[in-house]
C-alpha cells in the first residue's frame, strides 16, 4: 500500500472512532505530520486530559500512553506498539522505590518523580515534574522536607543546580541521552564554531556543562525561534529535528550525533504508520491500568498540573 493510501485510510479511521492522535516530539517524522498534536510530555498530559474525544491515540512511549489513561479515564487510549518502553522508566522499579521509602521512612522524603516512571512509582509521589516545569515545582516544594527526586539524576542535578534546593537523587538515566559525551560536542563545536549547543536536561553533566542552553524539547523551539542565532547544534534524540526545521524555518539544526547507533530512541521509533492503522482498524493494543492504582497517581499528577499552569 502506497504511504498516500495508508495515511487516507488512517484520516478514515480516526473519524469513524472519534479519535484523536497525540505525537511525542520524537516520533518518526510521518507520525508527526498525521498527528493532531505534538508536544513534549508535558504538553501531551495537558492534551490527554483535555481530549473530547472517544479513543485516544498515544504515539509515544507507554508511560506517556498510560500517563493519558490517568488523566481521562473515561476514554480508549491506544498504543501502536505495546513494547514502546522507557529506559529511564525501567531504571526505578516501584517496589524498590516502596522499599527505599520504607527503609527510610524517619526522613519524611517530599518524593517528586519525573514523568518518565511507571503508574506504580507515580502512585508513590507527592508531586511529578517534567522536563519543562521542574524547575518550577521544586520552588514549591515544602522547605521543610528533604527532597527524593526519582528515576533521573541528570534531570535532578540540573534542576537541583537550577534552584538551589538540595535533593536524593534515585541512580536512573536514560541510555540514549546518557551516550552522547562532551568529545561530541566539542568536535561538533569545532566543526561549527558559529552554532550554539542546545541540549536536554537528561544528558549527563559534563554535556550539559559544555551547552549554551538547556532545556526540554518543547522550550527548545522557542528558544531556537527566539535567539539571534542561526543555526544550532542539537543534543537530544533526532526526532525534535523535523519539528525544529519545520517550526524555525530559515536556520540550521545540525544533530551532534545521528543514527540508531547513537541519538535515537528505538523504542520511540517503534510506532510507525502501519501500526497507527492497524490499532485504529483493531482497537488494539489498549492500554489498561488498576483503578485504585489509576486514583492514587492522579493525585500528584493533578498537582503538577495545577502548578504549572
Ligand atoms: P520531554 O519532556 O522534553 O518531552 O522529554 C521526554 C523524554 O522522554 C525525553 O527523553
Ligand atoms: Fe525514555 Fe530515553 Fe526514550 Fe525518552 S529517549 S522515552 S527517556 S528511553
Amino acid at each position: 500500500m502506497s504511504s498516500e493510501s495508508l495515511r487516507d485510510e488512517i484520516m478514515r479511521l480516526k473519524a469513524e472512532r472519534r479519535a484523536v492522535i497525540l505525537a511525542h516530539s520524537y516520533q518518526r517524522p510521518e507520525i508527526q505530520d498525521i498527528a493532531d498534536f505534538v508536544g513534549d510530555s508535558l504538553a501531551l498530559a495537558r492534551q490527554a486530559q483535555a481530549a473530547e474525544c472517544d479513543v485516544i491515540v498515544f504515539c509515544g512511549v507507554h508511560f506517556m500512553a498510560e500517563t493519558a489513561c490517568i488523566l481521562n479515564p473515561t476514554r480508549t487510549v491506544l498504543l501502536p506498539d505495546m513494547e514502546a518502553a522507557c529506559s529511564l522508566e525501567a531504571s526505578c522499579p516501584a517496589d524498590e522505590l516502596k522499599k527505599f521509602l520504607d527503609e527510610n521512612r524517619d526522613k519524611n522524603f517530599y518524593v517528586v518523580a519525573y514523568v518518565n516512571c511507571s503508574i506504580g512509582v507515580k502512585a508513590l509521589a507527592d508531586v511529578i515534574v517534567t522536563s519543562g516545569n521542574s524547575q518550577r515545582i521544586i520552588e514549591t516544594a515544602p522547605a521543610d522536607r528533604p527532597i527524593l527526586f526519582v528515576p533521573d539524576k541528570n534531570l535532578g542535578a540540573w534542576t537541583a543546580a537550577k534552584t538551589g534546593r538540595e535533593m536524593t537523587l534515585w541512580d536512573g538515566a536514560c541510555h540514549v541521552h546518557r551516550r552522547f559525551t562532551a568529545e561530541q560536542v566539542q568536535r561538533a563545536r569545532e566543526a561549527h564554531p558559529q552554532a550554539q549547543v542546545v541540549c536536554h536536561p537528561e544528558c549527563g553533566p559534563d554535556v550539559r556543562a559544555l551547552a549554551d542552553h538547556v532545556c526540554s524539547t518543547e522550550k527548545m523551539i522557542g528558544y531556537c525561534r527566539e535567539s539571534a542565532c542561526g543555526s544550532f547544534i542539537i543534543v537530544t534524540e533526532t526526532g525534535i529535528l523535523h519539528r525544529l526545521r519545520a517550526l524555525v524555518p530559515g536556520k540550521e539544526f545540525i544533530p551532534v550525533a545521528e543514527g540508531p547507533c547513537c541519538a535515537e530512541c528505538e523504542y520511540m521509533k517503534l510506532n510507525t504508520l502501519e501500526k497507527l492503522r492497524d490499532c485504529l482498524r483493531d482497537m488494539a493494543p489498549v492500554v489498561k491500568i488498576d483503578e485504585e492504582l489509576r486514583r492514587r497517581a492522579e493525585r500528584p499528577l493533578l498537582r503538577m498540573l495545577e502548578l504549572s499552569k
